[in-house]
């Protein structure tokens, strides 16, 4: 296996944007570009029974979670997230964010720290003050670490998996009680009251795994930030430009997330028997869509492996090219919520190392990519001033 770039190598030694291979003893189609994703995301071709590796599965899509939900009932859970990150919550947790952060940021003035810790740390704080529920100290401390390794764990298979889950665990218990406990009218409390399809209340522990959907990917966005520092670091040229510029801050935003090895495919299952672009499908195929491979696709992008946020200064990306977190539609498909966050929150992150002062010690920055989620080797270490 090669890692985020196995589905590159395929595609290359095919000559096409699909090729069938075996993964785990089974055969699968893998499949990149925009004609692809939009077969793959729109029209119910798909569904997510038995997509993933259990693993995987266990680490990202509990068991009831709006990831595993098709029709009405995924229509009716997805509004829940599009709502309470609607754009007025977005600059609420933005602004949040910026507060730890600047709290994070002085503390660690002078010493040695991994950017990854600290912006996770900032976001844990920052999103947890904004669904209502401000931590202590001692238990940001703990939840970060739990957030982190979560992460880190969900990818991998075998120890690194199995701390995952354990966390997870921990985790969701921490979840149960801080919903029963929630103050009215927050982000928590509205999960809490969320009523399904069918009218009822979601029990406590979906209830849980759906708050924790909110909060973990929220962390998450400390792996993107860690690659927006590592770019200013290596094209220093963006630095004043992204201080100055809004409108340059969200395209050097949207290059780090094009150009980020993190979420490397999503997998799917065919519903019906179907053909697109010459390959045949029997219900109940496998199907893995290449996100990191269409972000680099030589197709949609010119000079996809050069860092050019300039690619996206004067036109929007469109909505099937770039999909580090997937394609097609919020409502109606399975596309990230949380994208248009992620995209304040980092391009607001860019903002923030561009104009504040810190050196970058000598380390090791290559990025393993048969690493899943890959990462600069230290975590990029720097020093604030
Ligand atoms: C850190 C950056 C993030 C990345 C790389 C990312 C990536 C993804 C990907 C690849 C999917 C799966 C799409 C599919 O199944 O086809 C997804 C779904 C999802 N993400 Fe994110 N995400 C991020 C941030 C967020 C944030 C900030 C939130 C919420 C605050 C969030 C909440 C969700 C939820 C709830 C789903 C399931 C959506 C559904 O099944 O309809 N994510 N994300």
């Amino acid at each position: 296996m090669r890692g985020y770039a196995f589905g590159q190598h395929g595609f290359d030694a095919v000559g096409r944007d699909a090729f069938t291979t075996r993964l785990m003893g089974k055969r699968v189609t893998f499949a990149r570009g925009s004609g692809w994703v939009r077969f793959f995301y729109e029209g119910d071709r798909f569904t997510r029974d038995r997509a993933m590796p259990r693993s995987v599965k266990h680490s990202l899509q509990d068991e009831g979670s709006v990831q595993t939900l098709a029709g009405d009932e995924h229509r009716n859970r997805k509004a829940l997230f599009i709502d309470v990150l609607d754009a007025s919550a977005r600059i609420d947790l933005d602004r949040h964010v910026a507060e730890a952060w600047r709290k994070e940021w002085a503390a660690a003035s002078g010493n040695r720290v991994s950017l990854l810790e600290l912006a996770g740390r900032a976001l844990t704080a920052g999103v947890c003050t904004w669904a209502g529920i401000p931590l202590s100290d001692r238990d940001l401390d703990r939840r970060a670490s739990e957030f982190a390794g979560m992460i880190d764990g969900a990818g991998s298979f075998g120890p690194r998996n199995l701390r995952g889950r354990a966390l997870r665990l921990r985790t969701e218990a921490w979840a149960r009680q801080v919903l029963r406990d929630a103050p009215p009218e927050t982000i928590a409390a509205r999960v809490a009251g969320h009523r399904d399809a069918d009218g009822q209340l979601l029990d406590e522990r979906t209830a849980a795994v759906e708050f924790l959907n909110l909060l973990r990917p929220t962390v998450a966005i400390a792996r993107f930030i860690v690659f927006a520092a590592l770019a200013l670091h290596l094209h220093p040229e963006w630095r004043s430009r992204v201080a100055e510029h809004e409108e340059t801050r969200l395209a050097f935003a949207q290059e780090v997330r094009r150009t980020t090895p993190f979420f490397p495919v999503v997998g799917g299952t065919a519903a019906r028997d179907m053909e697109w672009d010459g390959v045949r499908f029997t219900r109940g195929d496998w199907v893995i869509l290449d996100l990191f491979a269409t972000n680099r696709d030589p197709q949609l992008w010119t000079d996809p492996c050069t860092f050019a946020p300039a690619r996206f200064m004067s036109s929007e990306p469109h909505h099937n090219a770039l999909v580090p977190q997937g394609g097609g539609f919020y409502e109606d498909g399975h596309r990230c919520p949380g994208e248009p966050a992620t995209v304040d929150l980092l391009a607001s992150a860019v903002g923030r190392l561009a104009t504040a002062e810190y050196t970058v010690p000598r380390q090791d920055f290559r990025v393993d990519l048969r690493r899943f989620p890959a990462q600069p080797e230290d975590g990029f270490v720097l020093i604030p001033a």
